[in-house]
């Protein structure tokens, strides 16, 4: 595993996600695995900004647990904080989620990983200091791999 990237504020973590946005393309699916306030929704927001989407439309979707946004690529904003098991993904339209012209950012996804369809980037968020949080990268294939290589070489070159 390489070097994680930092953030210092939340400016920063939206930026990050921003870059992220840009690079992604239709069907791609996101985990973010984090503590509560680790900056999931942050990032989230982030990379509808680079979806085109304004960022306002992210709401942490404590309520709605499955929130669909329209832009030049949908985004389907998913929270299984308060998910118990199967039988309620079914009930918010998780698998209608996933679809080929849509983004699809899930947090909290730790119980559901084997339920989520392969290839998949997962994002680990630590917090470090007050402001200060890092980003982790997993992935399996060529794609994502390449997308984190760019990302890399553009927050090192601070592009
Ligand atoms: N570098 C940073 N990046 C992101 N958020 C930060 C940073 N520094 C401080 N914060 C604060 O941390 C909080 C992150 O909140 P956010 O809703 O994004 O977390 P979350 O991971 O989605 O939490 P939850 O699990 O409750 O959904 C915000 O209050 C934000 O202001
Ligand atoms: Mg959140």
């Amino acid at each position: 595993m390489r070097d994680a990237i930092r953030s210092y504020s939340e400016e920063q973590t939206r930026a990050l996600g921003e870059r992220i946005g840009r690079k992604l393309a239709g069907g791609d699916i996101l985990a973010l695995r984090g503590d509560l306030g680790a900056g999931k929704t942050c990032l989230v927001k982030g990379i509808a900004r680079g979806l085109g989407i304004p960022e306002e439309e992210v709401v942490s979707p404590t309520y709605t647990l499955i929130h669909e946004i329209l832009g030049s690529l949908r985004l389907f904003h998913i929270d299984l904080y308060r998910i118990e098991g199967l039988d309620d993904l079914e009930n918010i339209g998780f698998y209608e989620a996933f679809e080929k012209d849509a983004v699809t950012v899930i947090e909290w996804p730790d119980r559901f990983l084997e339920w989520l369809p392969e290839p998949y980037l997962m994002v680990e968020l630590e917090r470090f200091s007050e402001g200060g949080r890092e980003f982790k990268f997993r992935f399996r294939g060529k794609r994502f791999q390449g997308l984190i290589e760019a990302l890399r070489k553009e927050v090192s070159d601070g592009a």
